[in-house]
């Protein structure tokens, strides 16, 4: 994925995304990734925050941090913060996830939902996943990952030479994501519709 791409691709879409891909994409796996977040209370960081669609899952006493390459994106996000009154989003920025402005060991927990195959060098996006998170925290990654085999994998092998033009890559492995980070796994959920999601929880030593 090229970055211009991204840019363009969602300044086209931040006025239709909640009504379009974010509908499409509501099927469980954010209300799902906020609910691990949730158990326990701390500093959050959202990468890929989007629109914002996540933020009124998060518990309104936890403090969210929401970061998003797209400032058109994210216009909406500061917008919908506003109009819902969530006081408990503390700062939403214009942020590059490959390479952050946090020290070391700031969050408790980073969810990326949606946002794994639309980054450009998701490996050094893990890194820095990692590398803000405090030990022991947790990392809820939400993602279309390809199939290891059958007609669907087919169709992604097909799919991804138009990576750059759909936004997305189609073909992209789980294995691609944990290969890159010494986070460890701790639960895989398949999710609806028809299993194409998956909700990764991944933890970072304590
Ligand atoms: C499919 S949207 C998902 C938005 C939101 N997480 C959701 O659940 O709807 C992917 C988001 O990732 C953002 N993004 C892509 N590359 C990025 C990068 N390098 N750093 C930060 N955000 C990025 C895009 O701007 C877009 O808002």
């Amino acid at each position: 994925m090229q970055l211009e791409s991204i840019l363009k691709s969602y300044a086209r879409y931040a006025p239709v995304y909640d009504h379009t891909f974010g509908w499409l994409l509501s099927f469980r796996g954010r209300s799902m990734a906020a609910g691990v977040t949730n158990k326990r209370p701390g500093k959050i960081l959202e990468v890929g925050v989007g629109t914002g669609i996540s933020l009124p899952y998060y518990h309104h006493e936890h403090q969210v941090h929401g970061i998003d390459i797209s400032p058109d994106m994210l216009e909406r996000a500061h917008r919908r913060v506003k109009r819902r009154r969530l006081g408990n989003i503390t700062q939403l920025e214009i942020m590059d996830a490959r390479k952050m402005h946090f020290a070391d060991s700031t969050f408790d927990a980073v969810v990326a939902a949606y946002v794994m195959s639309v980054v450009p060098e998701p490996d050094r996006v893990m890194q820095e996943i990692e590398r803000v998170l405090k030990p022991g925290g947790d990392v809820i990654i939400v993602n279309h990952f390809a199939a290891e085999r059958g007609m669907r994998r087919n169709l992604e092998a097909m799919l991804a030479p138009l990576s750059n033009k759909l936004g997305w890559r189609p073909d992209m492995s789980v294995e691609e994501v944990l290969s890159h980070t010494g986070l460890k796994e701790v639960s895989r959920h398949t999710l609806p519709p028809m299993g194409l999601f998956t909700m990764l929880h991944l933890k970072k030593d304590a």
